[in-house]
């Protein structure tokens, strides 16, 4: 049984939004410059006291209710982050503590930055088709503080990045054709952040590097994964690129030729949150209505590693 049913989403998002005109009374930019140069409008940023663990929580509990089940019902809790509130113990045994998910449901972080949830997703796969764990559910997390490892002096990365958590509850199920590839390539010069035993735990990136990085494995991706499937992206109803810049999903829709209307874009209210983009964007796009019983959705994810993927889902 190859497929995998996404039953129900949940999101968190942090309360306190800062516009464009915010940041600009932080560091010199404007609205205008953020604007045109990414789509972003507004993030989310996360406050004091505030865990990254409570948000991921407070999505995945969410989407345990709406998939009409209880903690009691999970096998394995996947999270992706590379921000989490400590090195160890890991996001997801937090979460594990938070929800009083059964002790013999294994929980561990992924961090594979910006592919993180597609890869959690796999990984989830994997497992719950080993058919070793309790349950035939597995609870599968992007949560990221982003605001975190930000350096809010510098305007050429802290006007891109938003915190926030998606999750989602899934089992494997043959009506639910799915079919995922993931890739890397060990790049640090061109984004990284933090490093035990540095001084420095911020962000650094070669912004154009990664542009180009992104505008070349997006679409590769893409075709890569729809040739292997056998299928064009006219079977395809939507397509969920990582949240990174609005002008990269421009540029793929061009290279690709594609319609625009079929790349879901949410960047402008919550900039890039990293692992959590895409499964924000599913939960929004679920709470839209956009998303149908036997629809295919193409998820497209790129970020620091280098890391890349894409995965097909039937709803
Ligand atoms: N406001 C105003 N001016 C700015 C800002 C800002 N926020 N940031 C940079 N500038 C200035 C620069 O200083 C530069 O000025 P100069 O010409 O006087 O030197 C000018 O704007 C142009 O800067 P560039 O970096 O060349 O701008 P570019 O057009 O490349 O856009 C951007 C920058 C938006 C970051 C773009 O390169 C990009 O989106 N790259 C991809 C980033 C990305 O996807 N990152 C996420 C990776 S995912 C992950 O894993 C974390």
């Amino acid at each position: 049984m190859d497929g995998l049913n996404i039953l129900a989403t949940g999101r968190k998002i942090p309360a306190r939004c800062v516009t464009n005109d915010e940041l600009s009374r932080m560091v010199d930019t404007s609205d205008e410059w953020i604007t045109t140069r990414t789509g972003i409008r507004q993030r989310y940023l996360s406050g004091e006291g505030e865990t990254n663990a409570a948000q991921a929580a407070t999505a995945a509990a969410l989407a345990l209710e709406r998939a009409g089940l209880t903690a009691k019902d999970v096998g394995l809790c996947v999270v992706a982050t590379f921000t989490p509130d400590h090195s160890t113990p890991s996001l997801a045994c937090e979460v594990h503590g938070l929800l009083g998910l059964p002790e013999s449901a294994p929980a561990f972080d992924v961090n594979a930055a910006c592919t993180g949830f597609l890869t959690a997703l796999e990984i989830a796969r994997c497992f719950l088709a080993a058919g070793r764990l309790d349950s035939p559910y597995a609870l599968v997390i992007g949560s990221e503080f982003v605001s975190r490892v930000v350096d809010f002096h510098d305007r050429s990365t802290c006007v891109l990045f938003g915190d926030g958590a998606g999750a989602a509850v899934v089992r494997l199920s043959e009506n639910h054709p799915y079919a995922c590839r993931l890739g890397a390539r060990g790049d640090a010069e061109i984004l990284h952040a933090g490093g035990l035993g540095s001084q420095d735990q911020t962000l650094h990136m070669q912004g154009k590097a990664v542009f180009r990085f992104a505008t070349e494995i997006v679409p590769k991706s893409i075709t890569g994964l729809l040739e292997e499937a056998g299928k064009t992206l006219d079977a395809v109803d939507h397509v969920v690129c990582h949240q990174a810049n609005g002008r990269i999903i421009d540029h793929v829709v061009k290279k690709l030729g594609a319609p625009p209307e079929k790349f879901y874009k949410n960047i402008q209210r919550y900039a890039n949150t990293s692992s959590a983009s895409i499964p924000i964007a599913l939960d929004e796009m679920r709470e839209l209505g956009l998303l149908q019983p036997g629809q295919t959705v193409l998820c497209v994810g790129f970020g620091a590693g280098l890391t890349w993927g894409a995965t097909l889902l039937t709803i």
